[in-house]
C-alpha cells in the first residue's frame, strides 16, 4: 500500500470513529425526544379516555365530585405506576371504582390503561380539563348531584372494605401518631380524636395535606419527609375507614344510663361551660366566635372540638364534663344555639341563591362551592364560614382577588348566595 492510500484509510477510519462517537453521544437525547413524544401522545390519549370514562365521578379536573375521591393530588403523582395500573385495571374491591381492564370485562386495553396512568402521573390537570371541556364531557350539575347522592351507596360499599389490610396499618399509627392521638386514635389532651366520623368526612386531599404537611403553629408536624408515600397513603386509608377495622368501631358517646345520671339541663350546662366565651345565645364575643349564625355542625365535630379544644378554645376533659353531660349539652347546642340566628330561606329563595352563585361565583369557586384547584378556594367547609365572613370577604377582596361591589351583586343577592352556600353544608 502506498503512503497516501494508508493516510486516506487512517483518515476514513478516524472519521467513522468520530461519527460513531457523536451518534452514541446523541443517542440518549434522541431516546429522550422519542420518549417525550411518546409520553405526549400517551398523555393526549389518556386525557380523552379520562373524559369518556372517569369525569362523572372524579370531575373534569380530577377534583372529585361529591363523595368520589380527588385524583389531582400529590400522592397520585408519586404513586408507583404499577399500583395505579392495578387500580384502574382491577378496580377497588367492594367500591364503585369498577374494573376497567378488558380482561375483567371492562372497556380498556392494557395500552389504554398505560396512557391513563401516564396522564394521571403527569398531574397536568389544567390541560386535562381543557380537553374534557373541548370534548363537551364536563360534568353537569345533575352529575354532581348524583355524585352527592351516591354517598349512601359508597357508605354501604364501605361495610365490606378489607379490614385485615387496614389492621396492618395500626402498628404504623401506634409508632408515629399515638403519643399525641392515642393508641386507638381516641384523642388525648394534646391532640384531637381521629377515629371519628368527622375525620372520615374530610376529603383525601384535606387529609393528605394535614398528614403530609402538618398544621401550621401546632404540634402537628408534617410527615412527608419522615414516612414513605406508601406509608402515608396507608395511614390516610386507615383514617378514612377506621370504623371498618375489627374491634375499632368507635363506641357511642354516651349510654342511656350516662344520660340519665345527668342532673343539669342542657341550657344550664351550656351557660356554665360555654356561654362565658360564646354568649348565652351563642352570639359570640371578644374571646370566641358566634355559634348561632353557622349551619348545623355534626355531633362528631362537636365532640372532637370540645374534648380536644382548638386554638383559643380549651379542651374539656371527662373529669369536668362527663360523657353524659357532653351528650346533653351537644343536643341542646344543636337544637337551640347553632344556626338559631340564620334566616330560614324558602325553596324559591335557595334556587335564586343557586342561580346567583352560578352567575357570579362558580367560575372561580366551583360548582356547589367545592373550589377550583389553583383558581378559587372551597367555600363549603367544616367548620362552615359565617355569613359575615363571606359577605365581608366578597365586599373587601384581598391581594389575590378583587372586591365585588354592590353594583354587581346587591346586598340582598349576596345574602341569598350565602343562604345557598349554607344549605350545602349539611
Ligand atoms: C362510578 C364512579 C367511578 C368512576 C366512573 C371511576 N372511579 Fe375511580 N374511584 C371511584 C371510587 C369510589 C374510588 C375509591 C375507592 C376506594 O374507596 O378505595 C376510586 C378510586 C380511584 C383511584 C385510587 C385513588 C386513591 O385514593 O388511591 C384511582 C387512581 C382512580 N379511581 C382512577 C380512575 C380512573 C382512571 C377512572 C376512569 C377510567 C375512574 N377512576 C373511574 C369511583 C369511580
Ligand atoms: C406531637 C404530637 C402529634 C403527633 C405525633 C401527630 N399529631 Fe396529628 N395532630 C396533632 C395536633 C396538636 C393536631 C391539631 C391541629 C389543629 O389544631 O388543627 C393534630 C391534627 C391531626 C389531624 C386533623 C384532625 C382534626 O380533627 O382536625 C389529623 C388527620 C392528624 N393529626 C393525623 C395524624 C397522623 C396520621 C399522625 C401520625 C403519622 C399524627 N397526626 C401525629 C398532634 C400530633
Ligand atoms: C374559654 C373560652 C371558650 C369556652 C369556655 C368554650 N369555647 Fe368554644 N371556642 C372558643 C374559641 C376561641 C373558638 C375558636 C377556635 C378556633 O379558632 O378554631 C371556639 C370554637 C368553638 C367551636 C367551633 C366553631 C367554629 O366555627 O370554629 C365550637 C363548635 C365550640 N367552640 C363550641 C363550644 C361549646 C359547646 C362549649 C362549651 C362546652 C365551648 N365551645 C366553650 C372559646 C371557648
Ligand atoms: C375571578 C375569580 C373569583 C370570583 C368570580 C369570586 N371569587 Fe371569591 N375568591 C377568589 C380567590 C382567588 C380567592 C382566594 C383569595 C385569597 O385567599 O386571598 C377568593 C376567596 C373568597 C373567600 C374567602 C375564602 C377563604 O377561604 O378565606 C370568600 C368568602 C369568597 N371568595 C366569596 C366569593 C363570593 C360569594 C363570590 C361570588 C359573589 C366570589 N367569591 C367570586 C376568586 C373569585
Amino acid at each position: 500500500m502506498t503512503r497516501p492510500l494508508q493516510w486516506i484509510g487512517l483518515l476514513a477510519t478516524a472519521i467513522i470513529a468520530i461519527l460513531l462517537a457523536v451518534n452514541i453521544l446523541r443517542e440518549p437525547a434522541r431516546q429522550q425526544e422519542a420518549l417525550e413524544a411518546y409520553q405526549a401522545a400517551a398523555f393526549a390519549n389518556g386525557s380523552e379516555l379520562y373524559a369518556m370514562h372517569c369525569t362523572h365521578c372524579h370531575g373534569a379536573a380530577g377534583e372529585g365530585l361529591g363523595v368520589y375521591r380527588a385524583l389531582n393530588q400529590p400522592f397520585i403523582t408519586s404513586k408507583d405506576p404499577h399500583e395505579l395500573q392495578t387500580i384502574v385495571q382491577y378496580g377497588r374491591y367492594a367500591t364503585e371504582m369498577a374494573a376497567f381492564g378488558v380482561e375483567e370485562g371492562g372497556p380498556l386495553t392494557p395500552v389504554q390503561i398505560y396512557d391513563l396512568v401516564t396522564m394521571l402521573q403527569t398531574g397536568a390537570w389544567d390541560l386535562v380539563q381543557t380537553r374534557v371541556e373541548a370534548m363537551g364531557m364536563t360534568p353537569t350539575e345533575a352529575d354532581i348531584l348524583a355524585a352527592e347522592a351516591a354517598a349512601q351507596t359508597v357508605n354501604i360499599a364501605r361495610q365490606t372494605v378489607d379490614s385485615t389490610a387496614l389492621a396492618w396499618t395500626l402498628p404504623v399509627f401506634v409508632e408515629h401518631c399515638s403519643e399525641c392521638h392515642g393508641d386507638e386514635g381516641q384523642g388525648t389532651a394534646d391532640a384531637p380524636q381521629l377515629n371519628n366520623a368527622y375525620v372520615r368526612s374530610m376529603s383525601s386531599t384535606q387529609l393528605a395535606e394535614i398528614v403530609g404537611l402538618g398544621v401550621r403553629n401546632t404540634k402537628m408536624e408534617g410527615f412527608s419527609g419522615r414516612l414513605s408515600d406508601a406509608a402515608i397513603a396507608d395511614l390516610l386509608a386507615l383514617l378514612q375507614y377506621w370504623d371498618q377495622v375489627d374491634g375499632q368501631a368507635s363506641a357511642p358517646l354516651a349510654t342511656e344510663a350516662d344520660i340519665a345520671a345527668v342532673n343539669e339541663t342542657g341550657q344550664q350546662l351550656f351557660e356554665t361551660w360555654c356561654a362565658v366565651c360564646h354568649g348565652t345565645q351563642g352570639e359570640g364575643g371578644a374571646i370566641a366566635p358566634s355559634l348561632n349564625d353557622i349551619p348545623q355542625l355534626p355531633v362528631d365535630f362537636l365532640v372532637s372540638r370540645i374534648r380536644s379544644g382548638h386554638n383559643a378554645m380549651p379542651p374539656f376533659a371527662e373529669a369536668n364534663l362527663s360523657n353524659g353531660q357532653l351528650a346533653v349539652v351537644i343536643d341542646y347546642a344543636r337544637t337551640n344555639i347553632i344556626g338559631a340566628a340564620l334566616p330560614l330561606p324558602s325553596e324559591a329563595e335557595l334556587a335564586q341563591g343557586q342561580t346567583l352563585y352560578t352567575q357570579h361565583c362558580a367560575e372561580c369557586h366551583g360548582a356547589m362551592g367545592k373550589g377550583v384547584p389553583d383558581v378559587g378556594p372551597r367555600l363549603v367547609t367544616l367548620p362552615p364560614m359565617r355569613a359575615v365572613e363571606i359577605i365581608n370577604f366578597a365586599r373587601v377582596g384581598s391581594a389575590q382577588t378583587p372586591a365585588i361591589p354592590s353594583s354587581t351583586v346587591s346586598d340582598a343577592d349576596l345574602r341569598l348566595i350565602v343562604a345557598y352556600l349554607h344549605s350545602l353544608s349539611n
